[in-house]
């Protein structure tokens, strides 16, 4: 949640924060704001609202300095309003503070702080460490020679910032300005991301690559609790006893094209025409000749053998890509596999220990119940194994394996290409699983991957003409609940399409177990309401179809959405709308089912006239409990 971005060059800041800040508002955007150092100055500039709000004061683009910090928020403490935005400032105006994350000791902090003198304006978390900070900074002013000394000063300047933070309780992400050090600039995390970005000359700082990626290639990702002095030209590492270290640089691959709309009207329509894309990339270098190939794992047969369960833990859409592999993992390993949501498994002391394998799926790397599931685990004495789409991502620091997918960046809220390929890259870990155990025939793993080469041309096909999506979205638009149903991984899709249309459309939504549907929920249809059935799997769709019946009797309008050899064993003419997409194999089909569902959500999100990539009250990355 919140998203934070700084700049130390020479050129004008502020457009770059701003810039910067657009970028990352997926992760927040009730309020924004920005910092800037003006003739020793620090000036700040804040309001309630979108970024687009700040770029349209006079203030802003009267600031002529080069060196500033900024922040795009999701409120947290205290109520979205211009005392609340970032950054703050300590109650004598001499350092600033842009802070992603949550200080759970706060109110502490603030009543000793009080003691002290201090005084606060907002209701928020933050403003206790600008106000650490600058008492630090004091306490430690020592004989005027110190303050004399250049060098000394800088030191002072990180030193005051680790002394605050080691009074901080819970996760920090934050950039500081001082106005004693007009021309340094110090940053730590903590638990919330921060990246570092080389430039010539000037230096760049975001929560995420792709705010900054149009400016450099070369990035440092920090790591927790170190801490980053930078000058125009320079950067100086610390480590959390502040001894300084050298840090290499990582060279990102991704092109900053892949971070913009690229001539789409939003991300969410452009990262689902990405599927095919992504998909291919995923697969990528991980099968050949027939086999799958995970070359950063090194699990035995043995090991594997050991395992009495597998759980797969995560939240949102990555939870549901659990779901849908669920019973992949336990078809092909033969292993007892259990998905969880991860809030709730991390507090219900799960029966987890060395006969664990324990998947964690994040898009982002960040969720923060996601990664203190995998701490538990850890503790537990499990061995953890994260499934995410960002290099470097907390996640990866913390998990004894990564696997990446390859979806690129995912900018829009509603998580699609990220689903898909997580979905992609779990059944080759299925398939990988059922190599080492000798589980499968070489034959029929040849045929599954045959078949999962073929995806995206599969995806491309439905891509291809939405006209029928659209009109559907037309009837649909003005519902207030619809219900999705399915049988089996079906029924994982039905889940899945269910919280996409909430997320972006707010329509009410139930997914249900086509089955269950008559132990109580049936008494919900009424005359006219919206149902959208899922029928890929063969074995199921008699039943399905029964359960359709079962609502179009009682007046429903049904969309069903079925593929061509299904439609060849049914009376199609029962249903309102039939949505066909091509065939594949029932473990793979919800990586194709997905996809007119979740162009469905999109277009009934456009006919609402909604803000489809920012949907409100949402945030892509919670790092937040
Ligand atoms: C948020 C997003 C969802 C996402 C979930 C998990 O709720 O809005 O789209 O599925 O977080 O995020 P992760 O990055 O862990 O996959």
């Amino acid at each position: 949640m919140c998203g934070i971005v700084g700049y130390i060059g020479k050129q004008k800041a502020a457009p770059i924060l701003l810039a910067g800040l657009a970028k990352l508002e997926y992760r927040g955007y009730d309020s924004a704001g920005i910092a800037v150092m003006e003739n020793g100055k620090i000036e700040v500039q804040k309001d309630k609202g979108r970024v687009c709000n700040l770029c349209e004061k006079k203030e802003i683009e009267n600031l002529q300095g080069s060196i500033g910090i900024a922040h795009t928020r999701w409120a947290t403490h205290g109520e979205p309003s211009k005392i609340n935005s970032h950054p703050h400032t300590d109650s004598n105006e001499e350092f600033a503070v842009v802070h992603n994350g949550i200080i759970e000791n706060y109110v502490e902090l603030r009543k000793e702080l009080e003691k002290k003198g201090y005084s606060f304006k907002s209701d928020t978390d933050t403003e206790v460490i600008p106000n650490l900070i600058h008492y630090f900074y004091n306490k430690e002013k020592t004989s005027q020679e110190d303050v004399n000394d250049e060098n000394n000063n800088e030191l002072k300047f990180v030193k005051a910032v680790k002394q605050a933070t080691d009074k901080l309780i819970g996760s920090f992400a934050i950039e500081v300005l001082s106005k004693e050090n007009p021309d340094i600039m110090v940053v730590v995390r903590k638990d919330s991301p921060l990246v570092i970005g080389k430039g010539y000359n000037e230096n760049y700082i975001a929560s995420d690559i792709p705010a900054i990626l149009s400016y450099t290639k070369d990035f440092y990702l920090l790591e927790n609790l170190e801490f980053a002095m930078l000058t125009r030209d320079n950067i100086r590492f610390f480590d959390k006893d502040l001894k300084e270290f050298n840090k290499k640089s990582d060279t990102i691959t991704w092109n900053a094209m892949a971070a913009d709309k690229n001539g789409y009207e939003d991300y969410m329509l452009k990262e689902i025409y990405e599927q095919p894309t992504a998909i291919r990339e995923t697969i990528g270098t991980r099968v050949n000749e027939g086999i799958c190939k995970f070359d950063e794992l090194d699990f035995s047969k043995e090991y594997l053998q050991s395992l009495t369960q597998i759980y797969i833990v995560a939240c949102g859409t990555a939870m549901h890509a659990g779901l849908a592999v669920k019973s992949t993992i336990e078809r092909l390993s033969k292993i007892h596999t259990e998905v969880d949501i991860a809030s709730e498994f991390r507090y219900r002391d799960p029966l987890v220990d060395e006969k664990t394998l324990c998947i964690f799926i994040t898009q982002s790397g960040e969720t923060a119940d996601t990664i203190a599931a995998l701490k538990l685990c850890k503790e537990k004495g499990a061995k953890t194994l994260a499934v995410t789409n960002v290099i470097g991502s907390s996640i990866t620091r913390e998990a004894d394996y990564s696997i990446y997918t390859h979806a690129g960046p995912e900018i829009a809220v509603a998580s699609t290409k990220a689903y898909t390929s997580q979905i992609t890259l779990l059944v080759l870990l299925a398939m990988y699983f059922a190599q080492i155990l000798e589980n499968i025939e070489k034959h029929e793993l040849e045929n599954i991957i045959k078949e999962m080469l073929v995806l995206p041309n599969k995806i491309e096909d439905i891509l291809k003409s939405t006209e029928q999506i659209q009109e559907i979205a037309k009837q649909m638009y003005k519902e207030k609940d619809v219900f999705y149903l399915g049988r089996g991984i079906d029924y994982t899709t039905a889940t899945e399409a269910s919280l996409k249309v909430k997320e972006i459309s707010y329509i009410h939504s139930e997914s249900y177990a086509a089955g269950e549907l008559k132990h109580g929920t049936i008494a919900l249809i009424e005359k006219g309401i919206n149902v959208i059935g899922i029928m890929t799997d063969p074995n199921l769709v008699k039943k399905t179809v029964s359960n359709i019946e079962e609502i179009i009797t009682r007046g429903a309008v049904t969309t069903v959405v079925i593929n061509e050899k299904i439609a060849q064993t049914l009376d199609t003419r029962i249903f309102t709308n039939v949505i066909r997409v091509p065939e594949t194999e029932t473990w793979l089909s919800p990586i194709v089912t997905i996809v007119p569902l979740q162009l469905l959500a999109y277009y009934i999100s456009k006919e609402k006239g909604l803000d489809v990539d920012k949907p409100r009250n949402l945030a892509k990355s919670v790092t937040v409990e």
